[in-house]
């Protein structure tokens, strides 16, 4: 297969800057270009390169054998190696380019990599790295393991996605483009003319001409809008399914200092152990508006571990009540011997569509007699799990169009669960002969102080 760059990877090409960051929807030839990429860069200075894809199954099994074993010129290599997945060039010299490689220093290599053992991959020293499909690496793996690595080769880094929801790509492609992240989770723009030392590229199928436009249409015609757009228009979207689609940053993320300082102090709690319990921290202010102010996020401990952990966060606040899942009756009996009043909020049939109807209510922005219109619930910018979970929890793709009334897959929803515990618990069990609860009567009843 002959390459010779389209213009967007003509572009990628001939920019000099030392981080990239190319947000391409499927099929625009982000792998194809990813190997050309780099192995340009290994014959222009000698010196070790890594691709790396979101796993080591993915390198071996897709990678190498699509892109590497057909792509690199056999006359280019010195050496396969099928174990390691890497690929020893021969030295180059080539006068015309002024390229000659020193003999007395080892070869360029290409190597793949997967990020999901990127421990195991810490202390090489590296020229460049390339990450494929970067949306769906694990976010950490860049600061605490690669970029180390490239410090002392002033090496390169690239990193090339389609979309995948609002995560750590979403965020490295606002950075790009010379954006600050402000302290309520939105987005300021600082540089102008994007971040010095960044580059930065959109492009879609449209832009490949191997693919032609009869048959991107005939895709288009059957995946749905939103789909379309994140896959292949590399549109940062808000996919089908999600569950609390009214989510957005930009109404609902507040900053710490924006949160009332009287109301009633009120926790939601949702056990877990492998799963994390999620415990959070509520303030109602006099006009039923609720501001979650803090959160509690902790795997693998015990409930005497997060009773402390409760008890140090309570000092100096008068919480008003702490409701948990009764399905963990034990748990809650044993915050309550340690002087924690824990609820359990009985689960009724519905509860799990229940409890999100109130929270979809709350979030939903009501007219205001004066000014903007406003929710009902608003988040700390502090609470960076729940305002994730906000972002991510979904119904199970296949089932959404389906069936509107299955539940939603019991992902990314704890500190969400303990939300919704709190809900239901103010809704419907404060006062059970009735079923729809005015939350302004427990006002007028002197319940909040
Ligand atoms: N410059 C080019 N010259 C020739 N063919 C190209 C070029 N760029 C891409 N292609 C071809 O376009 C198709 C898609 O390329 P590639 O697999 O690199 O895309 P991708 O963006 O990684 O796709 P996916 O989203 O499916 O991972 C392949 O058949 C590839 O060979
Ligand atoms: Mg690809």
């Amino acid at each position: 297969m002959l390459y010779t760059p389209h213009k967007k990877q003509l572009a990628v090409h001939q920019s000099p800057s030392r981080f990239k960051v190319l947000n391409w929807g499927r099929r625009t030839g982000k792998s194809m270009f990813a190997l050309e990429y780099v192995l340009y860069e290994a014959m222009r200075r000698q010196g070790r390169y890594w691709i790396v894809l979101p796993t080591y199954r993915q390198a071996k099994d897709i990678y190498w054998k699509q892109y590497i074993r057909t792509l690199i010129p056999q006359e280019l290599i010195k050496e396969n190696n099928n174990v390691d997945l890497s690929v020893t060039l021969n030295y180059i010299e080539d006068q015309a380019n002024g390229i000659k490689h020193d003999k007395s220093k080892p070869p360029s290599t290409i190597e793949l990599k997967g990020s999901d053992n990127a421990d195991l991959l810490r202390g090489a020293e590296v020229n460049g790295f390339v990450f494929d499909e970067y949306a769906y690496h694990d976010p950490d793996a860049w600061k605490l393991v690669f970029e180390p690595m490239m410090l002392s080769t002033k090496g390169f880094a690239m990193f090339i996605s389609t979309p995948n929801g609002f995560n750590h790509f979403y965020e490295l492609y606002m950075y790009a483009q010379g954006y600050k992240k402000t302290d309520t989770g939105g987005f300021e723009l600082v540089h102008k003319k994007g971040r010095p030392g960044w580059f930065y590229s959109h492009a879609t199928p449209y832009d490949n001409p191997t693919i032609s436009n009869t048959e991107i249409d005939r895709i288009k015609s059957e995946n749905s809008p939103d789909q379309f757009a994140q896959e292949y228009m590399a549109e940062f979207k808000k996919m089908e399914g999600l569950v609390y689609k009214q989510f957005d940053r930009a109404i609902h993320v507040i900053s710490p200092d924006k949160v009332p300082l009287t109301g009633s102090y009120v926790v939601g709690i949702d056990f877990g152990f492998t799963n994390p319990t999620a415990v959070l921290y509520v303030l109602i202010d006099y006009d039923q508006n609720w501001y979650v102010f803090d959160e509690i996020y902790e795997r693998g401990k015990t409930i005497n571990d997060i009773a402390s952990i409760i008890k140090e966060k309570a000092a100096g606040k008068n919480i008003m009540t702490y409701v948990g899942d009764s399905a963990q009756a034990e748990h809650i009996a044993n915050l309550n011997q340690q002087g924690i009043p824990c609820i359990p909020i009985s689960k009724r049939k519905d509860s799990v569509s229940a409890g999100i109807n109130l929270i979809q209510e709350a979030l939903k922005p009501r007219e205001q007699l004066s000014g903007k219109p406003k929710p009902k619930l608003y988040v700390s910018s502090t609470c960076i799990n729940l305002i994730e979970e906000f972002e991510k929890y979904r119904y199970p793709s296949d089932d959404a169009k389906k069936n509107a009334k299955e539940n939603p897959t019991p992902k990314d929803d704890h500190g969400l669960d303990a939300l919704r515990y709190l809900k239901l618990f103010f809704q419907y069990e404060l006062n059970k002969e009735e079923d729809f609860y005015d939350e302004s009567d427990l006002f007028n009843n002197g319940f909040y102080r």
